[in-house]
């Protein structure tokens, strides 16, 4: 049968040790993506150890990989209140902290100038619980720069690179709770205020690490997926993971909370809005963020990812492959 949608293209982070050492790792991500993003090598903390000099090994590597493979490139990310060495974070006045952001994008985004065709340009800048008045996170860049940080940020992307689709990248944006709606609501406030100045700006990045035992808002997302059109505005799935701390130890019992979970939120945003892209943040159990993160008090190992540690995938993976392929 032919596919019944358009085919949403599947991606995944790539952790530069990992890509290094485990070939299984390189293999997977060559089979079940059509998209990779550097998940470290490209933030300040990896480029910029020492004032003076860009360290572009590892980018360059991760780069060269998806030009082989054919994979497009999303970058991540231009802008964060972490994953700065530390001179970044000892910046003092104004004209320091802009003259050194928009030399880095400059610097950043004119080397991979048609290579990397989707910059998250600012990632977290919205507060956890936003409040009237004080929607941004405190970061160095909100510090020294003001509400102003995000345009300049936005501003010297779009001049580096006129081709490059730009995006707001955040997260907590998924549950039905307050929190979640008043985030989604600030991220369409600073999308209008750039459009509103004329700063290009493209879409949403939505980071959607999903927690196994909340609810998904699906009408809320349906609402944003239609102001994010009234606003001419894409939307990308952009680290997409289960968190399973909460829910029992049994593997099967989880990884198929897992996938009804991923579908659910997909098939809520889907009928809504084609996102360009649903990557997910790695591919294999074997490696995530989330184990350090949100260990379980009973020691079994998390299973947050389309593929079991053995690379065998699990019903998560057929969900994806669901969209990648136009079936859903
Ligand atoms: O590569 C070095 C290694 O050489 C060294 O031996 C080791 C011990 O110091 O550190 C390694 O770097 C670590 C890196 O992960 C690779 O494992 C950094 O210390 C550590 O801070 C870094 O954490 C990353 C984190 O972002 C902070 O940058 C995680 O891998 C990464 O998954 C996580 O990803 C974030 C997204 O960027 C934004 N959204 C949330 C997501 C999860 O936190």
């Amino acid at each position: 049968a032919g596919a019944a949608s358009s085919p949403i293209p599947l991606g995944s982070a790539a952790e530069i040790d990992t890509f290094r050492s485990d070939m299984r790792y390189r293999e997977a991500l060559k089979r079940y993506c059509d998209v990779i993003v550097p998940m470290n090598d490209l933030k300040w903390e990896a480029l910029r150890h020492d004032r003076p000099r860009f360290d572009f090994s590892g980018s360059d590597e991760l780069v060269a990989f998806a030009e082989a493979n054919r994979k497009t490139l999303r970058g991540h990310t231009l802008l964060w209140g972490e994953a700065l060495p530390a001179w970044a974070k000892e910046m003092t006045t104004r004209a320091e902290a802009e003259r050194e952001l928009v030399n880095h994008i400059e610097i950043v985004v004119d080397r991979y100038r048609g290579r990397i065709a989707t910059w998250d340009v600012v990632n977290e800048v919205i507060k956890y619980d936003p409040q009237p008045g004080e929607p941004y996170r405190d970061t160095i860049w909100q510090r020294l720069l003001g509400p102003e940080h995000v345009e300049i940020a936005f501003r010297t992307a779009a001049r580096a690179d006129p081709k490059a689709r730009l995006v707001l990248n955040d997260f907590h944006f998924e549950e039905r709770e307050p929190g979640a709606a008043a985030r989604r609501k600030v991220a369409l406030d600073i999308c209008r205020r750039l459009k509103d100045k004329g700063i290009p700006v493209h879409g949403i990045g939505m980071q959607a690490h999903l927690y196994a035992e909340k609810r998904i808002d699906t009408e809320g997302l349906q609402r944003f997926m239609r102001d994010l059109d009234s606003l001419g505005l894409d939307v990308e799935i952009t680290e997409l993971d289960v968190i399973d701390w909460k829910m029992p130890a049994d593997a099967g019992q989880r990884d198929a909370a897992a996938a009804s979970l991923v579908a659910s939120f997909l098939g809520a945003i889907c009928a809504a809005k084609r996102p360009k892209a649903i990557v997910t943040w790695g591919l294999s159990d074997r490696y995530s963020w989330i184990h350090e993160t949100f260990p379980r008090k009973d020691g079994a190992r998390a299973r947050p990812l389309p593929l079991d540690a053995d690379y065998r995938p699990k019903p998560m993976m057929a969900v994806l492959e669901g969209y990648r392929s136009g079936a859903y």
